[in-house]
């Protein structure tokens, strides 16, 4: 497996793979990879006859107070990874390889709607930075298709919107959220928790679950349960950042209409934001 920094040498390589036909799926990360982002690798490798998974810690979608300075940069823990689950090319670029002008001075894509509220609302600008940089990386690799988790279920819904607004020729695929043996959603940030704080972070999922089967039950008061949801999480000594239950499709707030619902929720457990959700059909 080839690692390569700089664009040029991609687009060389990647010119050779489209010259014998072969088909590309792009796994886009941020590194620090685990078994989330491996069962991601793998479907793509299903998929496709060449895979690239992109190893970036995008800037531009981390707020001023964030972790970006102590995101976790783990390159040959994570070559050795994708090396196992069959990755062809791992592309790993410079902050000026991406953003040639500097960020300030980059053109940046905005998607309505969905990235408003949720993650979203507590996170300014993020999914901007997210469509930005995925909208750079779909052109730079210019795969067939890009394998996303639903672990960031907004994000998600983000990038399919903006490839059926923009037209962009690449199909978007989901992948189901990988969970540690006690039901927490593996996540790099996972790393940052306390021995005391990781033994509470399954709550989040057992709470999404418990409302899940409420809704399944036939509850549709959306917005008490939501609010008894994040009272719950409270209890357990999160704090709470948001519980919405949300149509899946327009993640607006959901209506006694909506057959499919998701419910989304972010709780903080000392500094370290952690985010989950379940999707119902009622
Ligand atoms: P990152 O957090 O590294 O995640 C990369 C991909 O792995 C995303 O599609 C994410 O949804 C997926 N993923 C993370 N944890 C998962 C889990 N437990 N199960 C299944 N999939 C999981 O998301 C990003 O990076 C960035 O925002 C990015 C899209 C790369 C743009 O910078």
């Amino acid at each position: 497996m080839r690692t390569v920094h700089s664009l040029k040498e991609l687009r060389a390589i990647l010119r050779g793979y489209r010259q014998q036909e072969k088909t590309i799926g792009l796994v886009p990360t941020m590194g620090n990879l685990h078994e989330g982002h491996i069962s991601l690798v793998r479907k793509a490798a299903e998929a496709a006859d060449v895979v690239v998974t992109s190893i970036f810690v995008n800037p531009m979608q981390f707020g001023a107070n964030e972790d970006l300075d102590t995101y976790p940069r783990t390159l040959i823990d994570d070559q050795n990874k994708l090396d196992e689950a069959g990755n062809t090319l791992v592309f790993a670029p410079s902050a000026e390889e991406v953003y040639p002008d500097g960020l300030a001075r980059h053109t940046r894509v905005i998607v309505p709607d969905v990235s408003d509220g949720h993650c979203g609302a507590s996170r300014s600008g993020h999914f901007e930075g997210v469509a930005t940089v995925v909208s750079v990386l779909f052109n730079m690799i210019q795969p067939d298709f890009a394998v996303f988790g639903e672990k960031d279920f907004q994000q998600l819904a983000v990038i399919r919107k903006m490839v059926r607004d923009l037209m962009i020729p690449v199909e978007v695929i989901g992948a189901p959220t990988v969970r540690e043996d006690d039901g927490l959603a593996k996540s790099s940030r996972n790393g940052y928790l306390s021995a005391e704080d990781r033994k509470t972070a399954p709550v989040i999922y057992q709470v999404l679950q418990a409302t899940a089967a409420k809704i399944v039950d036939g509850r549709d008061d959306f917005l008490a349960l939501a609010q008894e949801a994040g009272e719950s999480l409270g209890a357990a000594g999160l704090r709470l950042d948001y519980f919405n239950i949300a149509n899946s499709q327009t993640l607006k707030p959901a209506t006694q209409e909506d057959r499919e619902v998701t419910l989304l929720a972010a709780a903080y457990l000392g500094s370290t934001r952690l985010i989950d959700n379940i999707s119902v059909t009622r």
